[in-house]
Order: structure tokens, then C-alpha cells, then sequence
């Protein structure tokens, strides 16, 4: 069957955190030749596009998140001629290369801030939000991280408006110069071939022109999918804005011209409502937003069957649906799963074989684990900030402050820093076990990395997987998750046992085999399943 349907609404996302996915040179700190080093894994692997987080010119305060020139690597990962390489070497494997674009701010430390900083008649004044005069702050607008968002500046007696860290000055988008230097920056990128781009907090890119103050709220923490509450206030001034919505359809039509055809995957949060703003009523705006309910998954087979459900109800084709289950920011899953690899295995199988684009975060293949620094000994800038909050207390409130630890080194194989670095890394490595590295895992046919190498290749060779609609089934057992994926008269239905007990389903008849995990048993028309398993079979649509 051909395959019409646009790539970027068919692929699997991997998401490398250069700074700790391979050393080469021996400093302590991932690099661009590392990456060029094990793309012949990532190919193995069956990734079909690479997400890198940011390695353009930085002081690397927020890790790169603080860009100082977007058109330069930062030295600390490589130089432009790794970079191009990069991008050859990526594409000659059919892989895909999405860059993180940081559009809502840049760093206290580009040419356009110092800039504008030094004086009301600089140029680039206007290229940041400054509100007049003393210390007062303009209005009460808080930022994403807890703290004022204004940020008093001496030289002009002014402040500047920041929705993340102060380091980190938001741009004007007001200005059509701001927006004009920014589209000439993805130009940049996608002459170069990249094949899209990851938007860093787009919810935050306009802020209310007249300033007017945010009301109040009862909620304080935010959560990975609402900050448009929070620190009690409804960020209605501050946060996604109808001006947003709109230029999300302006990057998308400025992208949209160049032959690879690349896409835009927004970092936004809030209800489903705001999401769909931001891919557009014609499904015109972003191409794909992060939707981050599986970051604080219920472990239950009816949690998976509502959120399927409500996804077809609220983002149906032509909308794509995206499953991530954790990132650069979050707790890693297999902590949450209590490191239980059975478990992983069946989430990334619903991840995998539901309608919409798989995320995979570097190590979840390998159940990297979270590391256990507390954030007075964090590197994180949101650690900093909360030094003195102990690691058990931000696990109880369930907030998470110390993002070095979702962000350690990759485990590749039983040698020195796990063989990722010759140097000292810049951050632990942690204890590990042969079994926990790359290198074992590939060795053992029944490791987690194995199963998301099927996953990834079963995707990748099924038209249906990539393409077909999804209906719930009902299933025998409260604990199965029952779907089928559905293209023209083609079937994939799939099994996942979210419980501990041994349960059976009746499978149609003709069902071929396409993949099983955990233990299951097909025995005359039915499938066994033991705890924590699942299976997917390619039948036809009953006449
Ligand atoms: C979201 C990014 O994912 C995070 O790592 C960063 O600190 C902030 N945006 C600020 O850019």
C-alpha cells in the first residue's frame, strides 16, 4: 500500500541532551564528533529522526537553553564543520535532524541584549520588553519558574521582562525586526537541511501589549502540562496569547516553502483547548505540539484507554497525537515504574503502537535511571534556585527541582564513565551494572533495549502502525488494554497487560503474528497473557 501521509506525522523522535550523550575529546562533556561517533547505534537502533537539544554558542547557564548566537556551535561541542558533518552523516542513514530553537528569549549574553541594554536609544532597545523606571516592578506578572518576571536593570533605570530565568531576556515579538532576524535564523538551519524544528516555551513568545496584571489563583505548583496556573495566578497576560496562536501559523508558512518539508513540534502547555490553538483550527499552526500526560501516568490499563480515547475525540486526523514519556526536564519514567523493566516495557509498546509520534529520551532504551544529587550540589540553574530544598522533600510535593539528575551520561558499555567519556564528566555517571549499558543490552534478546529496537522497526515497516486510525476494544480483563490500529481493510490489534495476573483474550481468526513481549502463549484461538506483557497481530477487517 503506499504511503501518502506527510513524514513528520509517521516518524519516532529520539532526543539526544548533547552534553551527555558522548564525549570525544576527553573534556567531560558530549560533543558533536561523539554524536557523529555512534549514529551507526542510533541507525541500529531504528530511530528515524534525531531531536538534539541545543549546541549552538552559549554560556551555558541554563545548558544551552541561554543561546548567545544561534548561527555558531558552541565550542564546547565542536565547530560548524562537526555540525555539517552531522547533518550529512545523519541524512545519509535516512534519519531526520530537528534542532532546538530557543525563540522566546535569548541569553543576558547576545550581542542584541548587551546591546539593548546599553541605552533607550540603542538600536536594538526595542528588541526586548523594557518597562520604565525604580525598582518597582511594571506589573505582577510572574515567571515560569516562580519569580517575578521583571528584572530591574541600573544602566537605564529599567526593567526587562523575563517569563523563564532572568539570564534569559524575552525577545519582542511586537518588533517586525525581532521577527525578521528570527526567520532568518531558521533560513539558516533549513539551508543547511535541517528537517524542522523543536520550539522552546512557544506558549510564552507574546505577552500581553497593555500589561495588564494576571488575576489570581488557588494553585501554586505548575505542572508539566499547565503553567497557565500557577505560583497563584492565571497567566492570562503573560502566557499563551491569541497573537501566539497566530504566529505559529506565520513560522509554519515561513518553514513550509522548503523541499524537505520540515515541521515544527511546539514545547506548549495547558488544556487540550490551548493545544489546539497552537496547531490551528486548520491544523495550520505548529505541525506538533508535546502533549505531556504520560508524564504522570497512572500505571492502569483504563488510564491508557481514556487518554487513546480522548485523543481521538479531541485531536483526530488530521491532528497528530505525540506520546512523551519524559525529556530533559522530567523525571525519568523507570523511576516512576520503580525501576521495573516489565512495566517500561509495556509503556513503550502503547507509546509505540498508538496513533502519533513517539518521543524517546536518550537512555530510556537502557532504563537509565535518575541520578540522586541534591540540589544543593546541582548544576541546574532551577536547582540553584532551591538549594537548600532536600531531594525526599521536592519528591513529596511531587515537584521537580534538580534537573541534572534526569540528565546524566549515557550508559554505553562496562568501562571507564561507562564509556562515555576519557575525562572527567560533567556530571556522575553513578554506579552501574554491565547490564545496564548499551553494549549488554544488545547482547540479550529479552533487554529493554531490544524491545524498543523491535518497536522501532515495527513502526517503521507498518503502513497501518504509521497511518492507520485507532479504536478501543473491550477486552476480557480490566487490566488489558485492548486497540486496533486500522488502514483500508488492514488490522493491527494490539494486547497490553497492565496487571499481575495471568489473563486470556480471544484473538481473530488468520491473526499473524507481529510482535510479543513478556510472556505470552497463543494456544488455538487464544492468547495467554502473563503479567506486564502484551502482543500485536496484523489481521483483516471483518466483511
Ligand atoms: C524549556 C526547556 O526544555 C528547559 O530545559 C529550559 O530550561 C527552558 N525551556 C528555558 O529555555
Amino acid at each position: 500500500m503506499e504511503n501518502k501521509m506527510e513524514w513528520w506525522k509517521q516518524t519516532s523522535i529520539y532526543q539526544i541532551y548533547p552534553w551527555s550523550f558522548q564525549d570525544s575529546n576527553g573534556d567531560g562533556i558530549g560533543d558533536l564528533k561523539g554524536i557523529l561517533g555512534r549514529l551507526d547505534q542510533i541507525q541500529d537502533l531504528g530511530v528515524e529522526t534525531i531531536w538534539f537539544s541545543p549546541f549552538y554558542r552559549s554560556p551555558g547557564e541554563d545548558f544551552g537553553y541561554d543561546i548567545s548566537d544561534y548561527t555558531a556551535i558552541d565550542p564546547r561541542f565542536g565547530t560548524m564543520e562537526d555540525c555539517d558533518k552531522l547533518i550529512k552523516e545523519i541524512h545519509k542513514r535516512k534519519i531526520r535532524i530537528v534542532l532546538d530553537m530557543v525563540m522566546n528569549h535569548t541569553s543576558d549574553q547576545h550581542p542584541w541584549f548587551l546591546e539593548s541594554k546599553s541605552s533607550k536609544e540603542n538600536a536594538k532597545r526595542d528588541f526586548y520588553i523594557w518597562r520604565k523606571g525604580t525598582k518597582r516592578t511594571p506589573n505582577n506578572w510572574i515567571s515560569m519558574v516562580g519569580t517575578s518576571g521583571w528584572n530591574y536593570d541600573k544602566t537605564t533605570d529599567e526593567s526587562y521582562y523575563s517569563n523563564f530565568l532572568s539570564f534569559q531576556p524575552d525577545l519582542n515579538y511586537r518588533n517586525p525586526k525581532v521577527k525578521k532576524a528570527m526567520f532568518d535564523v531558521l533560513d539558516f538551519w533549513l539551508r543547511k537541511g535541517v528537517d524542522g524544528f523543536r520550539l522552546d516555551i512557544f506558549n510564552s513568545i507574546y505577552k500581553d501589549e497593555s500589561f495588564r496584571d494576571n488575576p489570581s489563583s488557588l494553585r501554586y505548583f505548575p505542572t508539566p502540562d499547565n503553567h497557565d496556573e500557577a505560583f497563584f495566578q492565571k497567566k492570562l497576560y503573560n502566557l499563551n496569547l491569541p497573537e501566539s496562536f497566530q504566529f505559529a501559523k506565520e513560522v509554519r508558512k515561513h518553514i513550509s516553502k522548503y523541499k524537505q518539508k520540515p515541521f515544527l513540534i511546539g514545547e506548549v502547555s495547558g488544556s487540550d483547548k490551548v493545544l489546539k490553538s497552537f496547531l490551528g483550527e486548520k491544523a495550520d499552526g505548529l505541525n506538533l505540539v508535546f502533549q505531556f500526560e504520560l508524564i504522570h501516568f497512572d500505571y492502569e490499563a483504563n488510564f491508557f484507554k481514556e487518554l487513546l480515547e480522548k485523543n481521538e475525540r479531541v485531536f483526530p486526523a488530521p491532528y497528530t497525537p505525540t506520546y512523551v514519556l519524559g525529556n530533559h526536564d522530567q523525571r525519568r519514567y523507570i523511576d516512576r515504574l520503580g525501576g521495573d523493566v516489565r512495566k517500561a516495557k509495556v509503556l513503550s509498546a502503547f507509546q509505540f503502537l498508538a496513533r502519533g509520534i513517539p518521543v524517546v529520551y536518550y537512555g530510556e532504551e537502557i532504563a537509565r535511571k535518575e541520578g540522586k544529587i541534591s540540589s544543593f550540589f546541582g548544576k541546574d540553574p532551577i536547582a540553584k534556585m532551591n538549594r537548600l530544598v532536600p531531594l525526599f522533600l521536592s519528591n513529596l510535593l511531587g515537584i521537580y527541582i534538580n534537573r541534572d539528575n534526569c540528565r546524566l551520561p549515557m550508559l554505553w558499555e562496562m568501562s571507564q564513565n561507562a564509556g562515555f567519556s576519557k575525562g572527567n564528566p560533567w556530571l556522575p555517571v553513578g554506579t552501574f551494572q554491565p547490564e545496564d549499558t548499551v553494549l549488554h543490552q544488545k547482547t540479550n534478546k529479552d533487554s529493554l533495549w531490544n524491545h524498543y529496537k523491535a518497536l522501532f522497526h515495527l513502526r517503521k515497516g507498518s503502513v497501518v502502525l504509521k497511518e492507520g486510525s485507532v479504536r478501543t476494544k473491550s477486552s476480557t480483563h480490566p487490566d488489558v488494554l485492548c486497540f486496533e490500529r486500522v488502514l483500508g481493510d488492514k488490522v493491527v490489534i494490539v494486547y497490553l497487560n497492565f496487571g499481575e495476573t495471568e489473563t486470556q483474550e480471544v484473538i481473530p481468526k488468520g491473526s499473524k503474528p507481529l510482535y510479543q513481549f513478556g510472556r505470552t502463549k497463543e494456544l488455538g484461538g487464544a492468547l495467554q497473557l502473563g503479567s506486564h506483557s502484551g502482543a500485536a497481530f496484523l489481521t483483516k477487517l471483518k466483511k
